[in-house]
């Protein structure tokens, strides 16, 4: 039903349209408590096989929704209803900024895929604060990623990401601090481990100090090569962190197959993070890397391609404790988590495994 939808209408109209009217529709579930928790009783996770813990937090399930979609935690009540197990709002900045000039997200239809650019458009921390205090009472797990502020140059990178911290990290689940995202001049830079370390450390005394001391994840480009990849696992261990997200969208275009069709082949060129089915199998080396590296000593959070029950099931064998997806979602349509968390189920029932804890890392080296 939705694929036909898609393909008839949706795909017809501009992607970030569609987007700012999905958006308001699921805030205007979020703020209708009876039937979201219709939904929410209907289409949320409510298995006890499939609940995780990961860094001290009870999640319902392994498979969230990754930062990018609800920017400015608009919607998370809503997002969470529909069966993700956690909402990864932002990127949050610590101003407000308007992002890059439109047109800034493109469809790759024939590649599943998206290219995007947007550039932390949100209305800044103070601003999704209050909007996250919202949030609290309701069953709805939510890490907040924070970013730096395009306007601040690089020597004021650490005191721009504490001032997104001190407000937010009280109010989030898990913190993550983004720098990988290729749409803010310079961020990527900040994975260099002579950058990351005091950034980190900053942030995580900030983290530290809140009243539930909140979690602390970095997430991580997959254009870093391997080596670097090992450096920023060798630096999460020995600050103490508590997980990383791999990967965020890529700049390579390289694994762009389906660019037959006039459409995509047109789209290939525009910059911006791509993601989606192209991201899959580097998304998955840089999983299979870190699990390598660090065992079970971090929570892994796998992100890149990810669009059926087989990648969240590969996913959760390579070491990851959470998945999340995002792009598929555009493809798949608003019923995608609670078919993955029902179809998760059943595997788990046939592998006779009453436990996830008993698939994690199972074919992990
Ligand atoms: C339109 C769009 C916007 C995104 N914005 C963010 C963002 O603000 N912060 C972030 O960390 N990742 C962002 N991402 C990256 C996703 O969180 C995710 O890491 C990436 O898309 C790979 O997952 P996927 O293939 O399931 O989409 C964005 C992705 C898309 C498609």
């Amino acid at each position: 039903m939705y694929r036909f939808v898609f393909t008839q209408v949706l795909s017809r109209l501009d992607p970030e349209d569609i987007h700012r009217l999905t958006v308001r529709a699921l805030r205007l579930l979020s703020v209708t408590p009876v039937v979201r928790r219709l939904v929410h009783r209907r289409l949320a996770p409510r298995d006890p096989a499939l609940r995780v813990q990961a860094f001290g937090v009870h999640f319902p399930g392994p498979f969230g929704l990754a930062a990018g979609f609800d920017k400015e935690a608009g919607c998370v009540e809503a997002l969470s209803a529909l069966g993700f197990s956690h909402v990864e709002v932002g990127t949050i900045t610590a101003h407000a900024q308007p992002g890059n000039a439109r047109p800034r997200l493109f469809r790759l239809p024939a590649n599943r895929a998206v290219i995007n650019r947007m550039g932390f458009n949100n209305a800044g921390a103070g601003a999704a604060a209050r909007l996250l205090r919202r949030t609290r009472g309701v069953p709805a797990i939510v890490g907040v990623n924070i970013g730096k502020t395009k306007v601040v140059p690089e020597s004021g990178a650490v005191d721009d990401y504490v001032t997104s911290a001190k407000e937010l990290a009280p109010l989030a689940d898990y913190l993550v601090v983004n720098v990988s995202s290729p749409n803010t001049p310079g961020l990527r830079d900040l994975q260099a481990v002579e950058l990351l370390g005091p950034l980190l450390r900053a942030v995580k005394e900030v983290a530290d100090g809140t009243p539930k001391r909140t979690p602390l994840l970095v997430k991580i480009a997959p254009d870093l090569a391997d080596e670097d990849v090992d450096a920023v696992a060798d630096l999460a261990l020995e600050l103490g962190l508590d997980g990383i997200i791999a990967t965020n969208t890529t700049i390579s275009r390289e694994a762009l197959t389906a660019v037959e069709r006039p459409r995509d082949r047109a789209l290939r060129d525009e910059t911006g993070g791509l993601s989606g089915r192209p991201l899959k199998a580097r998304s998955l080396q840089v999983l299979r890397r870190l699990r390598a590296r660090v065992g079970d000593r971090l929570v892994l959070v796998s992100v890149g391609g990810v669009e059926d029950v087989d990648d969240v099931w590969e996913r959760l064998l390579a070491g990851a404790t959470l998945v999340q997806g995002y792009t598929a979602l555009i493809y798949e349509g608003p019923l995608w988590a609670h078919r993955i968390n029902r179809e998760l189920s059943r595997r788990l029932r046939r592998h006779g495994a009453v436990d996830l804890r008993q698939i994690i890392g199972r074919t992990a080296s």
